[in-house]
């Protein structure tokens, strides 16, 4: 007898407001709720972990308001570990930190869950996969950064691809559940990609938030782009 296919896993879209209008951020949280995003993506740069600086706590807040939607927020900045009880009572969902940014990770993703977030860890595209293993137990959520952060509108980094697929092998391996995320240069043609190495939520800004076409068109493509997928894990 044949085994019965595994069930196609559930692919999130996370929508990256860095790519929007920062004078209507508000409206286009909703938007992208609207078009059927999953997570909204927020940006947190200081300025010291990356060049730029975008905001924090503060537009968490605000844009709670707008949307039920999870908020994912990627904090780029140093010492995060000063910044979890603002982004807490902000009404952040995930809170992602970087661990070129944490002398003590596995502390700072307990501080995380221990005042009510998922936790989540990311590494640059120069940081090997040895850097977040010890705390993959602990984490909600681990991001793969597929162009080195700071901007946006960057080009996907090819190696990220086997980055990727060793995560999700050590993830299916270990029997974690945490989500596996990706970020930098995900669009059309590269989405389908990202999910054939195992990614289940695609972060997005410039193919979501552009010149050329509504943010529903933008998400509705990529989500044509993900359907053609050849997934054959289940998690
Ligand atoms: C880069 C940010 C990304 C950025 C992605 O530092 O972490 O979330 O918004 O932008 P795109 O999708 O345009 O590469
Ligand atoms: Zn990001």
């Amino acid at each position: 007898m044949q085994p019965a296919p595994r069930p196609r896993p559930a692919i999130k879209i996370a929508p990256s407001i860095l790519a929007a209008d920062f004078s209507r951020l508000g409206e286009a949280v909703a938007e992208a709720a609207r078009a059927g995003a999953d997570y909204i993506h927020v940006d947190v740069m200081d300025g010291r972990f990356v060049p730029p600086i975008t905001f924090g706590a503060q537009m968490v807040k605000t844009l709670r308001r707008w949307t039920t939607l999870p908020l994912d927020v990627h904090l780029m900045v140093a010492e995060p570990e000063l910044q979890i009880p603002l982004f807490a009572e902000a009404g952040a969902s995930i809170l992602t930190v970087h661990a070129e940014a944490c002398a003590h990770l596995h502390r700072v993703v307990h501080q995380i869950r221990e005042l009510g977030m998922k936790a989540g860890v990311t590494l640059n595209p120069g940081t090997p996969l040895a850097a977040i293993e010890e705390v993959l137990p602990d984490v909600d959520l681990a991001l793969v950064m597929s162009v080195n952060p700071g901007y946006g509108g960057q080009r996907f980094i090819p190696s990220s691809l086997d980055k990727l697929r060793r995560l999700r092998g050590m993830l299916d391996a270990r029997g974690l559940a945490a989500e596996l995320e990706i970020d930098g240069g995900v669009n059309e043609g590269t989405a389908a990609s990202v999910v054939e190495a195992g990614a289940r939520v695609l972060v997005a800004g410039s193919a979501v938030f552009n010149d050329t076409e509504s943010v529903q068109q933008a998400v509705a493509r990529l989500r044509k782009a993900i359907a053609t997928a050849s997934t054959p894990r289940s998690n």
